[in-house]
């Protein structure tokens, strides 16, 4: 380490992987061709320099494939660079793809123990902490049960309990918080800002922004394994949309000039919910739900018993906006994403009702739809 105050240290650090010709698509021309030198170098990660301080939480964040989760496993020495250096100062502990580290056919408690050693903990200090790592894990009924059986969501909640309680300066975490229920990922979130008020070192890849921007106080852009962009949260993640608008935009414009893309759209009905059943003394309903398009032209239209209802309006959603900034940056409005419409309900017979809602192009081409059946009751 060349500053002690560093956690992290990357020196001018290149990766690639050999990858085989991708134009060899048959097995019969994998064996003719193999080991005649077929195989590309793929760079990754390009002439890297990053200085993460103690202390510091930074978010990782960047496109599918820019060399985010590469350079986590750089970190955490489970690969090694091509050139450069990478070398970090304090015990370091990760949570990576799920599974690594697990064994399938043993228990939770089992792998506890297993992860936990890994970690540098001896058989003592594990006896000492294993309930605690069960409790905040939620796992309990579970625990003894081969983790074969685990859902993705369990098998994270096991992982993440173990990592968060080694003591560990540094806590690396790929975006598997994602897995999670919303009342894990919760939690995991508010153990984490202990973790950063505590003054450990956090680096986290995530592709939910909103978190980034609450958790971090410094994020990094990588773009096509290129350092793009380094800062403040609010900043990195302004200009890392614009980019992706801009590259989302271009990139269909291409493809529609080449006859490759269509439009595309999603929408979806909140209320009803499906089969719901209504009364007509509660009066009024509000009916709601979202739509998502890049294109241009086409507009929602929602219909009750397939009579298209008036008077829909748009509000914000920020929700939505969030799930599908990356596909469809450049084309949300996040003013608009919402749509609701007040139904009275007095109006309506007794009985089924059909709720349509579709994303329409001018032409009349459904881009995308939905329906969900209702019933109206006294
Ligand atoms: N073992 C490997 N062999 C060959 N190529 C690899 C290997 N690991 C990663 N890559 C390539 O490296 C590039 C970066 O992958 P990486 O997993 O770091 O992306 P990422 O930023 O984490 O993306 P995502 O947001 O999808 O998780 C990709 O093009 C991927 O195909
Ligand atoms: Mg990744």
């Amino acid at each position: 380490m060349e500053n002690m105050e560093n956690a992290i240290e990357i020196r001018d650090m290149t990766k690639y992987f050999k990858v085989h010709n991708e134009k060899m698509h048959t097995l019969k021309e994998r064996i003719l061709y193999f080991g005649r030198g077929q195989a590309e170098i793929h760079r990754v990660l390009n002439h890297i320099n990053l200085d993460i301080k103690k202390g510091e939480t930074v978010a990782l964040i960047g496109t599918n494939g820019s060399g985010k989760s590469t350079l986590l496993k750089l970190m955490t020495k489970i690969i090694y660079p091509n050139e450069g250096t990478v070398e970090t100062n304090g015990k370091l502990t990760s949570l990576l793809e799920l599974g690594a580290g697990f064994h399938i056919e043993f228990s939770g408690r089992e792998n506890i123990y297993f992860n936990a050693s890994i970690f540098g903990l001896t058989r003592k200090e594990i006896d000492e902490r294993i309930d605690e790592i069960i409790e905040f894990s939620e796992l309990e009924d579970f625990i003894d049960q081969p983790i074969r059986t685990y859902s993705s969501g369990m098998y994270m909640r096991l992982a993440f309990s173990v990592a968060i309680n080694v003591d560990a300066d540094i806590l690396l975490i790929d975006e598997i918080l994602a897995v999670g229920d919303q009342h894990f990922q919760d939690k995991c979130y508010a153990k984490l800002r202990q973790l950063r008020d505590s003054g450990k070192t956090i680096v986290i890849v995530s592709h939910s922004l909103g978190v980034v921007q609450e958790l971090c106080r410094r994020a990094i852009w990588i773009y096509h394994g290129d350092f793009k962009l380094d800062g403040a949260p609010s900043y990195v993640i302004e200009e890392y949309l614009k980019q992706i608008a801009l590259d989302n935009q271009q990139r269909r414009a291409r493809n529609k000039t080449l006859g490759m893309y269509k439009n595309q759209g999603v929408l979806y009905i909140d209320t009803p919910v499906e089969s719901s059943i209504y009364r007509k003394a509660e009066k009024t309903k509000i009916f709601n739900g979202w739509m998502v398009t890049d294109s241009a032209m086409a507009r929602l239209r929602v219909s009750l018993d397939g009579k298209e209802l008036e008077g829909i309006t748009r509000h914000r959603r920020e929700d939505v906006y969030r799930a599908y900034y990356e596909q469809y940056a450049g084309f949300l409005d996040v003013d608009t994403l919402g749509w609701e419409k007040v139904i009275d309900l007095s109006q309506l017979d007794n009985g089924e009702h059909q709720l349509k809602a579709e994303c329409m192009e001018p032409n009349g081409t459904v881009l995308y739809s939905m329906v969900n059946i209702f019933s109206v009751i006294d």
